[in-house]
């Protein structure tokens, strides 16, 4: 089997409560596996003050800071760790633009929203800080290396 995934990376990709809520998981979820990306992480959370004062560490000075966490902690967030070739960056693009009104029409943010501090989704925005924040998110136990049926052996 093809096990070389030397050129694939992480991302985590969080759909938040506003996304919950408005019932836009599966949306979501259809644009990544239609790209061609592999879910290798998936749960359903109620975040923390603690974990999001890690995971918005450069934010903690914004004047909008207080707002993003009342948002993020108003209801259940859809954690996930996608993988791919340059999935980083394609995820970026895929969601759009951090504010709503300059996200292009066919990213989840063009398409969903309409408010900066109702943007349906988060995305980890360069290795580094995917890498961070998949361990932030995420035991090891519950990421799952699985192997798609066309490269497995088959019986
Ligand atoms: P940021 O990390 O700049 O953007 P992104 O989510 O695209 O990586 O900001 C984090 C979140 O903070 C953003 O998704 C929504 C919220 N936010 C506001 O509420 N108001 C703002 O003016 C900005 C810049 C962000």
């Amino acid at each position: 089997p093809n096990t070389n995934r030397s050129f694939s990376e992480r991302t985590l990709v969080a759909v938040k409560p506003d996304g919950v809520q408005r019932r836009l998981i599966g949306q979501v979820i259809e644009r990544f596996e239609r790209r061609g990306f592999r879910l290798v992480g998936l749960k359903m959370v109620q975040v923390s003050e603690e974990l999001l004062a890690q995971h918005y560490v450069n934010l903690h000075k914004k004047p909008f800071y207080p707002s993003v966490l009342r948002y993020m902690t108003s209801g259940p967030v859809v954690a996930m760790v996608w993988e791919g070739h340059n999935v980083i960056k394609s995820t970026r693009t895929l969601v759009g633009h951090t504010n709503p009104a300059e996200a292009a029409p066919g990213t989840l943010r063009g398409d969903f929203s309409v408010h900066v501090g109702r943007n349906i989704v988060h995305a980890s925005d360069s290795p580094e800080v995917a890498q961070k924040e998949i361990s932030l998110w995420f035991q090891r136990s519950e990421l799952i290396d699985w192997v798609c049926c066309d490269h497995a052996i088959m019986y």
